[in-house]
């Protein structure tokens, strides 16, 4: 098969962990028979840096033009770094949200699954982790208050800033289509988070959310509120399979969830649209204070290109190798930073990248 594949390598430590995530899909395609072409195209600081902006339209046209498109992570020290001088659309964050909205990605998959060799990273207590956990969020992704139209005004003297939650019935059914598409193959619930006790959106998506389960007679639906969705996190992570919810309360879980699987640079994720076309990066952030100093944790950009694997290409077998090779590595016990525990090995980015790769099989 032919893998035509666009890398945003990024900022901070993002071109170190993309390169290994290359290495792995060039493993699977000497093992497996396929064919890639990757080009690489800018964005977030390193795009600023080039061209003035966070993302060109040319550099749009060419992710539209591949399968999928690999990224690693944009932006840098918000406190130090130039990029944060300039106006908010001019930033890093522009352009991810503006690659966003204009592939249409608007189904984010955020898997946030506790490792068995790294059970002992998880920070909660013994009982409340004993069995795992393995959850998938689902966030709304181009729509709500990242989206909305926003101002900041000053009206006789004070200061007052404005920002915007919309929904169309649309666009939350689209969303919830896939979450229950998703947990169908998974183990069949769906936990729909809203704020419904205090808005309208949030009323509206429990509404259109109640309609989409009636095609879905097999999934268990539940409605949780968001504040104590944050709660349940902590107190009893096992209880959730599929976590379906809009653009700023995933992205408020997400990151939630994947500090309390203790191993936040082991999680990947998927941002879909209607097609098979998705843009994969991992859950984590740029690390801009260990770029380039080979340390960095790949494995979770590894996990994103196998998510690719099976999301854009359908190629399961594939994917699934890539999986077992990151799970041989760690049982072997090596380990980086991040993650590194009493009586593992402690290895650097490029080898870890490079010991994931060889047992692709
Ligand atoms: C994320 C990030 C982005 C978001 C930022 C960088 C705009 O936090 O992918 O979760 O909020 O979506
Ligand atoms: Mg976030």
């Amino acid at each position: 098969m032919k893998l035509n594949i666009v890398c945003i390598p990024g900022d901070g430590i993002g071109p170190e962990i993309v390169k290994q995530a290359k290495g792995a899909l060039d493993r699977v395609a000497s093992v497996y028979g396929h064919e890639i072409t990757y080009k690489d195209i800018l964005m977030g600081g390193a795009s600023i840096d080039v061209h003035g902006v966070p993302l060109t339209e040319e550099a749009i046209a060419d992710a539209k033009a591949a399968d999928a498109v690999l990224m690693g992570s944009i932006g840098g020290d918000t406190t130090k770094s130039p990029w944060y001088k300039l106006p908010p659309d001019k930033r890093p964050e522009a352009g991810l949200l503006k690659i966003r909205k204009a592939l249409n990605l608007f189904a984010n998959l955020r898997p946030a699954v506790l490792y068995e060799e790294l059970a002992d990273a998880c920070p909660l207590r013994g009982e409340v982790r004993r069995g795992g956990f393995d959850m998938l969020i689902m966030r709304e992704l181009t729509g709500g208050l990242y989206f909305g139209e926003r101002r900041t005004v000053t009206e006789n003297g004070v200061r007052k800033a404005v920002d915007t939650l919309t929904y169309s019935e649309d666009e939350i059914r689209r969303i919830a289509v896939k979450g229950f598409e998703i947990a169908r193959k998974r183990r069949q619930k769906v936990t729909s988070v809203d704020k419904a006790n205090v808005l309208d959106s949030s009323r509206l998506w429990r509404a259109v959310v109640e309609e989409v389960a009636k095609d879905y007679p097999d999934v268990a639906l539940e409605h949780m509120l968001v504040d104590n969705c944050a709660m349940q996190l902590v107190k009893d992570p096992a209880q959730f399979d599929v976590i379906l919810t809009e653009n700023m309360f995933g992205d408020i879980l997400s990151d939630e969830a994947s500090m309390v699987t203790g191993s936040i640079g082991m999680l990947a994720s998927a941002s879909l649209n209607d097609t098979k076309f998705g843009l994969y990066e991992p859950s984590h952030g740029s690390a801009p204070d260990i770029a380039g100093m080979d340390i960095a944790n790949p494995i979770a950009t590894i996990l994103s290109a196998s998510m690719m694997l099976r999301y854009s290409f359908d190629l399961d077998k594939e994917a699934d190798a890539v999986d077992r090779a990151v799970k041989a590595v760690l049982k072997e016990g090596y380990r980086t930073g991040d993650i590194m525990s009493d009586g593992c090995t402690q290895v650097g980015c490029s080898e870890m990248g490079r010991l994931i790769a060889e047992r692709i099989s």
